[in-house]
């Protein structure tokens, strides 16, 4: 094994380990959230958020920015269709988002020196084990005037 290979490796546990620990603390924080399904995804041991996939890109909006929301929601987007033109599976997150409003989130937001950022959502990528069945489009769904 070169260094560079086990570099590599070494950096892949790494972060595996972070993605470990921020999927525990979103999964704490759902727990004690009103809403029942999200409730049900925090107790359910086999859940993982980020469906172990490998590679999570947090989207962040600095604090003061009026349209962080909205420019942080319209990048997630463009990364699904980047990623799907290039063959690899991707998934919107959101589900971590109260999390990083409290202390484990923050705590990694102030490690990666984001303090003024809000984390709005996730991008996970990877690439897909199982094809997936084709989707139906639905009808009727475009109204023209
Ligand atoms: C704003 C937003 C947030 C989402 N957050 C999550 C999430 O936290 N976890 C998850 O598994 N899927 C999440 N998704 C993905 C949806 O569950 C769903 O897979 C996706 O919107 C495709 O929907 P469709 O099957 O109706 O085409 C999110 C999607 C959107 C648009």
């Amino acid at each position: 094994m070169s260094k560079e290979d086990l570099n590599m490796e070494v950096n892949e546990l790494a972060v595996k380990e972070i993605l470990d620990e921020l999927n525990v603390a979103t999964k704490n924080v759902a727990k004690n959230l009103e809403n029942e399904m999200l409730r049900k995804m925090g107790s359910n041991e086999k859940y993982n958020c980020f469906y172990h996939a490998p590679t999570v890109i947090l989207v962040s909006g600095k604090d003061e920015e009026r349209s962080k929301v909205m420019d942080c929601s319209a990048a997630t987007q463009n990364m699904l269709i980047a990623a799907e033109s290039l063959n690899i599976g991707s998934c919107w997150i959101n589900r971590c988002k109260e999390m990083f409003e409290l202390e484990k989130g923050q705590e990694y937001l102030r490690k990666w020196h984001l303090e003024d950022y809000v984390g709005i959502g996730c991008c996970i990528l990877g690439y897909v084990e199982k094809t997936l069945p084709e989707k139906k489009i639905l009808e009727n769904r475009i109204i023209q005037g």
